[in-house]
Order: structure tokens, then C-alpha cells, then sequence
């Protein structure tokens, strides 16, 4: 895909994952629009873009199928990353989850057609797995969600390959597992690890619910916008379905640990409280696939990633 015309939308634009994959395609030389409702999305993420002329953001909602298609009449490639992502969220309102995850899906898949975008990739979960209990989890593991959220995002993944099958749209699904990074809003719905960062910086413990030792894949968000831009560009990956994480287990009790331990906060014991409903027991990708077709191959180990972080924090307090 020739970079220089090329001009790339990224939906939930200001939001973590987004506003990193509009930094790489502005430095790749791709002129972005971004949009965003600003519902956990911030325009901090992307104030460092707002006077280039070949950014620009709309605040809007993916739900609003007026202003999608307007937005998506002369782009080449659509990067869907607009979304509810809180497992614990979609348990509370169900209905909300899949307004936005699912018909803000089908609505850029609409305004798609007949438009000139080439590709479409969708940031895509791997929490679609929810029960499968082989790990790790591979993408040809039946997926059984077991939260709302699960539910809507394979439902937006089902969607995506069908306007590939059926209306020829070139598109490629990315299951992110855990993303960490700088730039998650934090509140009740963010990741663990914001949420974790947050409270220690604050020197409140952190709060592990269950018994901690449920694991996670956790991905430095730099990793993910690697294997967005390969998504972008291999002709092989058209069609498929990729896991994007890194192939490493760590427990939420280990986690805790790491955090306590970069962040000086070793004094600050967790806290135990019941589980959550929905919650997965153990992810684990196998990234075989992603290493194979797209050449992903993540750099960033969990301890050099939350190394990162802190120092990010630490900057932004100063
Ligand atoms: C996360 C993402 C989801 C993504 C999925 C991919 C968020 C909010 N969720 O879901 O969008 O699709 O990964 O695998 O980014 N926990 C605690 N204490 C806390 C917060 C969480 O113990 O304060 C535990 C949870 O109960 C869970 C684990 O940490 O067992 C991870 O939780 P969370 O970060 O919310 O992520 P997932 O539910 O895995």
C-alpha cells in the first residue's frame, strides 16, 4: 500500500490503542483522521498532532451511521479500534456494550462498501476464547465467550470476515490480549494494569479479585501498533484472523509483585475481593500464526514495558 496517498481512519482515534496506531502512521508518512466520542478517549492523546496538516479529528460516534459514512467516502484503510472494552462493563449494561461494539462495527462495515477503503482491520479480543480450555489458545480453538463483551466483540469479528466473504472487503481481525501502555484513561472500566499503576502511585494497595492466580498475556501497546502495520501491509493477511500477544503467562499475584517492586511500592500488599463474573480464568496466545503470515514478533518483555510505564507516570506527575 503506497504510503505517501494513502489516507488512513482510525476510530476510537484518542483513545489508547488508537492514538498509538495514529502516532505510527503519521511517522510512517500516512495522512490519519481520527474518530472519537471522547467517551474514554481523550484529546491529550492526540494534542502533540493537532496542528499537522495531514491530521485531523472528528469527534463522533461509530454508532452514527451519517456521519460514518461521510467520514469513510475518501479513505483508503480503516483502523476500527472504537469500543467498550470492560469485561466488567458489558455484565453491568449488555445492551450499551453491544450497541457500540457491535453496530458501530456493522456501520463502518456498511459505509465500507462502495467506498474506496482497501482494508479494514479490526482491533478484535481475545477474550472470544472465554472457555475453550486449551492453552494457548489458538485461532483455531472454537470460541465460547462468557461475557457480553466476548459476545460483541466475536460478533463484530463474525461480521468482519462475512463483508470479506461475501461483499470481497479486504479485511484482517487482530485478537488483542491484554494491552498495557501509556495513555489508558484511568477509572472502574480501565485495564489491570492502569488500574494497579494508578492505585500504587496514589499508595492505596492494589485490589486483586479472586485468588490472583488467574493469568493473563500481557502486550506493550508499541507491540500491537508492530503488528497493526503489518496487518496493513501483508498480502497474506486478508481474510485471517490473527492473535496478537506475546506467548507469556503471568498470574495477577505476579503482576502485582512486578508493579509493586519497579514502582517502589513493595509495602503496599494487595487486597483480596470476590471474583469477577465473566472474568476468564487463564489467556495465553500462541502466536504462531501472527509470526508465520504477518512477521510479528513482539520486542517488549512485561518487566520492560511496565519499566516504561512508570517512568511515563512518573514524568507526566512531574
Ligand atoms: C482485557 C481488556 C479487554 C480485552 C481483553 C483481551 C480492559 C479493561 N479489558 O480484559 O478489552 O479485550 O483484555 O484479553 O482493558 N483485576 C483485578 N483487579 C483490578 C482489575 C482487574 O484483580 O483492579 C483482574 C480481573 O479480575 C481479571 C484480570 O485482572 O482477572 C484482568 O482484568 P482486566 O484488565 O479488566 O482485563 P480482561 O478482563 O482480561
Amino acid at each position: 500500500m503506497s504510503r505517501s496517498c494513502s489516507k488512513v481512519l482510525v476510530t476510537g482515534g484518542a483513545g489508547f490503542i488508537g492514538s498509538h496506531v495514529v502516532d505510527r502512521l503519521l511517522s510512517d508518512g500516512f495522512e490519519v483522521v481520527a474518530i472519537d466520542n471522547l467517551c474514554a478517549g481523550r484529546l491529550e492523546n492526540l494534542a502533540h498532532c493537532q496542528n499537522r496538516e495531514d491530521f485531523r479529528f472528528i469527534q463522533g460516534d461509530v454508532r452514527d451511521f451519517g456521519l460514518v459514512k461521510r467520514v469513510v467516502r475518501d479513505v483508503d484503510v480503516v483502523f476500527h479500534e472504537a469500543a467498550l472494552v470492560s469485561v466488567n462493563r458489558s455484565v453491568e449494561d449488555p445492551a450499551l456494550t453491544n450497541e457500540v461494539n457491535v453496530t458501530g462495527t456493522l456501520n463502518l462495515l456498511k459505509a465500507c462498501l462502495g467506498s474506496g477503503v482497501r482494508r479494514f482491520i479490526y482491533g478484535s479480543s481475545s477474550s472470544v476464547y472465554g472457555e475453550a480450555e486449551t492453552l494457548p489458545k489458538h485461532e483455531g480453538l472454537m470460541p465460547q465467550p462468557i461475557s457480553p463483551y466476548a459476545v460483541s466483540k466475536l460478533a463484530a469479528e463474525s461480521y468482519v470476515k462475512v463483508f470479506y466473504k461475501v461483499y470481497g472487503l479486504d479485511t484482517v481481525c487482530l485478537r488483542y490480549f491484554n494491552v498495557y501502555g501509556s495513555r489508558q484513561a484511568y477509572g472502574p472500566y480501565s485495564g489491570v494494569i492502569t488500574i494497579f499503576m494508578n492505585r500504587l502511585l496514589s499508595d492505596q494497595p492494589p485490589v486483586i479479585y479472586g485468588d490472583g492466580e488467574q493469568t493473563r498475556d500481557f502486550v506493550d501497546v508499541r507491540d500491537v501498533v508492530d503488528a497493526s502495520m503489518l496487518a496493513l501491509t501483508n498480502r497474506g493477511a486478508v481474510g485471517e484472523v490473527f492473535n496478537i500477544g506475546t506467548g507469556v503467562a503471568t498470574s495477577i499475584n505476579q503482576l502485582a509483585g512486578m508493579l509493586r517492586e519497579i514502582a517502589g511500592k513493595i509495602d503496599l500488599k494487595p487486597v483480596y475481593e470476590n471474583p469477577r463474573p465473566g472474568d476468564i480464568r487463564h489467556s495465553l496466545a500462541d502466536i504462531g500464526k501472527a509470526k508465520k503470515i504477518l512477521g510479528y514478533y513482539p520486542k517488549v518483555s512485561l518487566r520492560e514495558g511496565l519499566s516504561n510505564l512508570v517512568d511515563w507516570y512518573t514524568k507526566r506527575s512531574l
